[in-house]
């Protein structure tokens, strides 16, 4: 039996693949930093506790690994966290890496994270490893980070210029992550992630407001409302700039492309808009005051 270390494994996408790879009877060890953070969020899980800039973690990690979940946090360290848990792989003699990249990356992009993701890819392809790169588009969950917001005011806003995006959902791209770990005929191919078809952010609205049962507008911000709001958000500067240029490639219809990808890895439609508001409607909707707390 093969075992697959899992990296970034109490991360959003890596706790997914985690619980994809269990489903799927695969021997699975985490590599954490905190093993107790750990066991709160993955459960009963074997794991390698370490950090990406402790290399002697990473090799006791990946001692009878065959397979790797290849994901770090993005961020300034994301280059070299990356390219040490390849180099360890490739000394360990990993047969497969399958990496988390994004659509548009690019060693080129002057968006930071797409830059990353590029200079990563282009790392493991010289490592030799046999990889599998997944390029997902625009996370239905960056959602969640305005959901508060949306709850306060019921409007959705976003500088998009009215385009379309081909949101996907985070558990569709752990399970593709999970299928291209444990079985064959995907090595050394680059799969383009994307929810089912292209949707506009006054579509994510109407979808909203029938999964809260409240009314939810939405509003098209320009550039220049956008980056003052981006600017005003305390962001590290990275994040605040990747962020703007996300939008920025919205607005161009970078991401309107719906690829069949999903569908045709996991035998079933890719997740829809639908299915994840209804799911984290909560969200979405104001609290309200138990009985008896208020003023
Ligand atoms: N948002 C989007 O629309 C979108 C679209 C396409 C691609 N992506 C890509 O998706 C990826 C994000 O995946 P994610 O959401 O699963 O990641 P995440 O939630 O940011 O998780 C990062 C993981 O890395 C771990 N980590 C951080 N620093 C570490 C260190 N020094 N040593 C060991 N582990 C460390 C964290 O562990 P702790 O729990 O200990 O912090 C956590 O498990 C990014 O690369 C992003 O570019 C995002």
């Amino acid at each position: 039996m093969t075992r697959t270390l899992v990296t970034g494994a109490t991360g959003t996408v890596g706790a997914h693949v985690v619980r994809e790879l269990q489903s799927r009877a695969a021997d699975v060890r985490a590599f954490v930093r905190d093993p107790g953070a750990a066991v709160a969020v993955l459960g009963d899980v074997e794991v390698a506790v370490g950090d990406f800039d402790d290399p002697a973690s990473l090799r006791r990690a990946m001692k009878g690994v065959d397979r790797v979940y290849l994901c770090a946090a993005d961020g300034p360290r994301k280059v070299a966290h990356e390219s040490a848990v390849i180099d360890i792989a490739a000394e360990a003699g990993v047969e497969r890496i399958v990496k988390l990249s994004a659509m548009h990356a690019d060693p080129e992009s002057a968006l930071p994270a797409y830059r990353w993701h590029g200079e990563i890819e282009a790392h493991l392809i010289r490592s030799g490893i046999p990889a599998v790169i997944l390029r997902p588009a625009f996370f239905m969950t960056n959602l969640l980070m305005i959901a508060g917001g949306v709850a306060q005011t019921g409007m959705l806003y976003a500088p998009t210029a009215g385009r379309r995006v081909a949101m996907i959902d985070i558990r569709d791209v752990a399970a593709v992550a999970a299928i291209t770990l444990v079985t064959d005929g995907h090595v050394e191919q680059r799969y383009d992630l994307t929810g089912p078809s292209p949707i506009s952010f006054a579509d994510v609205a109407v979808a909203l407001t029938d999964a809260t049962g409240r009314p939810v507008g939405s509003v098209d911000l320009t550039e220049e409302q956008a980056r003052t709001r981006f600017e005003g958000a305390a962001l590290p500067d990275w994040l605040a700039a990747h962020l703007a240029g996300v939008f920025g490639v919205i607005r161009a219809g970078g991401f309107e492309r719906a690829t069949d990808d999903v569908r045709v890895i996991l035998g079933r439609p890719a997740r829809d808009i639908t299915a994840f508001t209804h799911e984290f409607a909560a969200a979405f909707t104001p609290q309200t005051v138990p009985a008896g707390r208020h003023p």
